[in-house]
Order: structure tokens, then C-alpha cells, then sequence
């Protein structure tokens, strides 16, 4: 086993030295785009500045005979793009690259790294199983930025979508420096579960419970009344465990992909169900869904002006005092710190959140 110090040595020479803390970089919205479309292609700059992280896909979703167009797609987006990625990008770049176990994957990432590595912020391992897929990736991608001479680590985020990623989800977390953060790949991880639905992602009508049977004046259950039915959420489990480990090791969980485009009022309950449990943004697959990532993954003028009332009322942090009838105490106000400190970091780079979040009014 690696000794812990270890860790914080790059694991090739001449690599740049391994980051100690993720940095907490606002990612609400992570926008994929096929760099082998033209006409989505075509549309990268204008979006520059307008949606978090822009991801240009090379997985999934793009045809293999399009594998290698996509690459030199997303080399020439990466190198012509002003203010995309890098410490100076305004939104973030980041690729999700083949898996570990198809064709296509070594050279994404010899091709890509010395081309682009200085502007790519993150890389996203799909399928990840365990520690191990995360340690090669690491050693490649530190001989690679050694020979390219990158001077800032690539971050690595792994897709949660096997049933063996999600049993090893805590080695997977701990298992690089470079880990940034997981993503639910619920279309991958249903088929890998043999779970029964064929959505992308959302709830499903038939993942129920119904409400007890009234009885009659004889106590008979009457199975066939009319009773209120809940629809439950698939993947309340998966996304829970995510939160934690990812708390536990210092990166950041994410919801991953809603497929029914249309359906922006479901998508949106799927969103805040995931931000409210921890999550810090998810994937948009069509422009509107990167509205409302925005909107659900930054925290509301209410919640932010009841944070803002606990800490004036805290003082030094410790002790209780009552608010609006409530009692609030050390560890209200930590969870009111989580949204003051979240609403800071995307207001300082979202000048209307900003402007909002500066006119709510305390006195009353
Ligand atoms: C995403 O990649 C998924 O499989 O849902
Ligand atoms: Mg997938």
C-alpha cells in the first residue's frame, strides 16, 4: 500500500505536484456537446461565460466512426476558444473521455494532453469499477503532463454507473489527489443492476408505494377504493451514497444525465431533490436544462437571507438563541455557513446571482 505522504508526490517526474484541495469551483451546470457536430460545435464560444463547465463529450453518444473527428474537435475548440478552461476560463473545460475499456481511450489521452492539457480543467472516466481504473488514469495522465510540461494537475471525475463502481465508491473517491468529484450515470447503472427501466435518468411511475386499504364496517380491507399512491425515487440510494463519500473525501457529487428533455418540471424536482441532498450541479443535455441547473443548484434569496440572520445572530458561533420561533445552535449555523459560503462563490462569478443576493434585506 502507498504510504499517505506519498500521495502528494507526482507520480511522474517533471509532473506537477498534486493539488491538496479540490478547489471548490462553481459547476452547477456541466453542458455536453458532441465536438464532431459542426453546428453544435459552432455554438461553443457564444456560450463561453453563460454556463459553468462546458464538457465536450467523446463517449458515449458519439458514434464510433466519429470518435476520431470528435477528439479534433474538441483540441481545436480547446485551442481557439478565448476564456474557455484553464486558470483564466471563465467557464471551465472539461472532456469525458472512452472507457478504460474500449479502442479508443489511449489516444484521447495522448492526444489530447499535450494539445490542450493546459485548458482542460477536469477529465471524466466513464464506467469507473474501482481504485484501480483511477490509478491508471493517474500515472498516464502524470507522464503525459510531464512530457508536455502542464504545470497544473488535470482533475479527475469518475461516473458512478457499475454496480462494482458503486460497491468500491469509497476507494474510487480516495483513490487520487486528483479526484474531483462523481457523477450518477443512472442509464449505465440501470443496465449494470439489470434494473427494469429504460429511462435516462428521472423517477418512474411503477417505484410506488400506495396508501393502506380503508376498511369496511366489518373491517374488511377494501383493496380495490381509491387510494393515494407515491411515487418513490430510484435513486435516492445511489445519489445518498454518493453525497457521503465524496463529503467524506473532500471532492464533489453531482446528479448525472435527465433524458426526458421536454419534461423541464420533472427535471427540475430531480435536480433540487439531488442539490438538497448534497449535490453541487448536474449534467444539462439541452440548453434549457442549463437554466434550470442554474437556478435549482444556487441557493434561494429565502434560504439565503434565514443563513444570513443566523450568522448575525450567532455571534461567535456557539451557543443557541431562537429566530422566528426556532431554535437555531452551532450546528444550524454550519448548515447555514454551507449556503452563505455557496451563495459566495457563485455570486462571484455570476454577476445577476450577485446583485440578488446583495439586495435581500435583513431587518424584518
Ligand atoms: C451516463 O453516462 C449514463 O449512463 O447515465
Ligand atoms: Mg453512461
Amino acid at each position: 500500500m502507498r504510504s499517505a505522504k506519498d500521495f502528494f508526490v507526482p507520480l511522474a517526474v517533471g509532473a506537477p505536484a498534486p493539488v491538496r484541495e479540490i478547489p471548490a469551483r462553481p459547476s452547477r451546470a456541466i453542458h455536453f456537446f458532441d465536438p464532431s457536430n459542426e453546428k453544435m460545435a459552432a455554438k461553443i464560444p457564444q456560450m463561453v461565460g453563460t454556463v459553468d463547465v462546458l464538457l465536450g463529450n467523446l463517449e458515449d453518444a458519439v458514434k464510433a466512426d466519429n470518435k476520431v473527428a470528435a477528439r479534433e474537435g474538441l483540441i481545436r475548440i480547446g485551442q481557439e476558444t478565448a476564456n474557455l478552461g484553464g486558470d483564466s476560463g471563465t467557464t471551465q473545460l472539461w472532456t469525458r473521455i472512452n472507457s478504460l475499456d474500449s479502442p479508443w481511450v489511449l489516444d484521447d489521452l495522448t492526444a489530447l494532453v499535450p494539445a490542450i492539457g493546459d485548458k482542460l480543467d477536469v477529465i471524466m472516466v466513464p464506467k469507473v469499477q474501482g481504485a484501480e481504473d483511477i490509478h491508471y488514469i493517474d500515472r498516464i495522465l502524470a507522464q503525459l503532463e510531464a512530457k508536455a510540461g502542464i504545470t497544473r494537475p488535470i482533475l479527475v471525475h469518475a461516473i458512478l454507473e457499475t454496480a462494482r463502481g458503486v460497491n468500491n465508491i469509497e476507494e474510487i473517491c480516495a483513490a487520487s489527489p486528483r479526484m474531483q468529484g462523481l457523477s450518477l450515470g443512472p442509464a449505465d447503472l440501470a443496465a449494470d443492476r439489470r434494473m427494469k427501466t429504460t429511462r435516462v435518468g428521472g423517477g418512474h411511475p411503477g417505484y410506488l408505494v400506495r396508501q393502506d386499504p380503508p376498511k369496511d364496517a366489518l373491517g374488511v380491507s377494501q383493496i380495490d377504493a381509491s387510494r393515494a399512491i407515491y411515487q418513490q425515487d430510484l435513486w435516492h440510494y445511489t445519489i445518498s451514497r454518493m453525497v457521503d463519500a465524496c463529503a467524506a473525501n473532500g471532492i464533489y457529487p453531482y446528479y448525472g444525465p435527465f433524458g426526458d428533455i421536454a419534461d423541464v418540471v420533472a427535471c427540475e424536482d430531480q435536480f433540487r431533490n439531488a442539490f438538497l441532498l448534497g449535490c453541487v450541479g448536474t449534467w444539462s443535455l439541452h440548453p434549457k436544462q442549463i437554466a434550470i441547473a442554474n437556478r435549482v443548484f444556487s441557493p434561494s434569496v429565502e434560504d439565503i437571507r434565514h443563513a444570513r440572520l443566523v450568522v448575525a445572530a450567532m455571534g461567535d458561533g456557539t451557543g443557541a438563541v431562537m429566530l422566528d420561533g426556532k431554535m437555531e445552535d452551532d450546528a444550524s449555523l454550519k448548515q447555514c455557513l454551507v449556503l452563505v459560503r455557496l451563495a459566495e462563490q457563485l455570486a462571484a462569478i455570476d454577476p445577476e446571482l450577485k446583485a440578488t443576493y446583495d439586495a435581500i434585506e435583513l431587518d424584518n
